[in-house]
């Protein structure tokens, strides 16, 4: 059984990464009237408390989303860090509403991080189409709740199974208009190679469909490996690409040689919206120099076709 659990992890910078382009994504997206399909082959919990046991034990989200913020307040204009980060935390504001009785427009506390299929579910409107998968018992069972409670069943169908296998049987969606959410925890080696098959399997599919590829940068070969692996795919495919990472810290080891924690990710997109490079361009360095843990912080922004 998986051991891997994102509340762990919740708000911390490769989440601030790949939800702020997940953000920017669907809001351009859903600009046009047509329906729009998404899949997220690795749902996840879909919402996690930052105060919460499991959130302090990691203190993951104080390096990465509370590095952005301001005494652990949303703020209610713009952050000065670019659109992208803008949007991101308006999207975050909606999950954290002001205390009864107080102010509704100031600066709210961040308490409640939402995961990519909720942060979809609040982007999509009443025709577009969400089709997310979670193996992992109590994450999908948290799911199945919150997405009962939210009665956001209409929009969202959550499928207890293995995403990398499932997203084949819904491969062109019936709308054409889709983006395709691929973000495993690479707990296992072959991950990395399923990931490079499900971009092949998708662009032949469904040319025309977004992919947004999450992928951490550990020291081993398989991670080194990945980005150039998956922009070789989509150039196979003739399909434009952007790469965006951003590394907080240096790949520390242990004594032992194995890794400690995440230093940094990164988020393979193909066929982006035209304008997510303008607005990576514009927020990267903010993000970046937000959540630096030391000198080797950066990030790297590629294009190709
Ligand atoms: C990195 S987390 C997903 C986080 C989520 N996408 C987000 O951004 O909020 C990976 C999730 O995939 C689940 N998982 C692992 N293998 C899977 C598989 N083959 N199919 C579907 N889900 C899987 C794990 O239980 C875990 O909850």
């Amino acid at each position: 059984m998986f051991s891997y659990r994102h509340a762990f992890h919740a708000g911390n910078h490769a989440d601030v990464l790949k939800h702020s382009i997940l953000v920017a994504m669907l809001r351009y997206m859903t600009q046009k009237d047509t329906a729009l399909s998404v899949i997220d082959t690795h749902a996840g919990a879909g919402l996690y408390r930052l105060d919460g046991d499991q959130a302090r034990t990691s203190g993951e989200a104080a390096a990465g989303i509370f590095s952005l913020l301001k005494d652990g307040q949303l703020p209610s204009a713009s952050s000065g860090m670019g659109s992208l980060v803008d949007d991101y935390l308006a999207v975050l504001r909606g999950f954290n509403p002001a205390p009864k009785g107080g102010p509704t427009t100031g600066p709210v506390k961040l308490r409640n991080y939402p995961g990519s299929p909720l942060i979809t579910e609040r982007l999509l409107r009443e025709q577009d189409r969400a089709h997310v998968f979670e193996v992992h018992p109590t994450d999908q069972r948290l799911l199945r709740g919150l997405v009962a409670q939210r009665d956001s069943r209409r929009i969202m169908t959550l499928r207890v199974a293995d995403g990398f296998a499932g997203v084949r049987a819904l491969l062109p969606p019936p709308s054409r208009r889709g983006l395709l959410v691929c973000d495993p925890s690479y707990e296992i080696k072959s991950d990395y190679g399923k990931v490079v098959d499900l971009l092949t399997e998708a662009l032949t599919r469904f040319a025309t469909g977004s992919v947004l590829i999450w992928h951490p940068i550990v020291a081993r070969p398989e991670a080194h490996d990945l980005p150039r692996k998956l922009k070789n795919a989509a150039a196979r495919a003739g399909k434009p690409w952007l790469y965006a990472s951003l590394s907080t810290k240096s790949g520390q080891s242990n004594a032992r040689g194995v890794p400690v924690g995440l230093s940094g990710s990164g988020v393979f997109v193909v066929n982006p919206p035209f304008v997510l490079a303008p607005a990576l361009k514009e927020s990267l360095p903010h993000l970046a120099k937000a959540m630096a843990q030391d000198e080797h912080a950066g990030f790297v922004l590629e294009q190709g076709r």
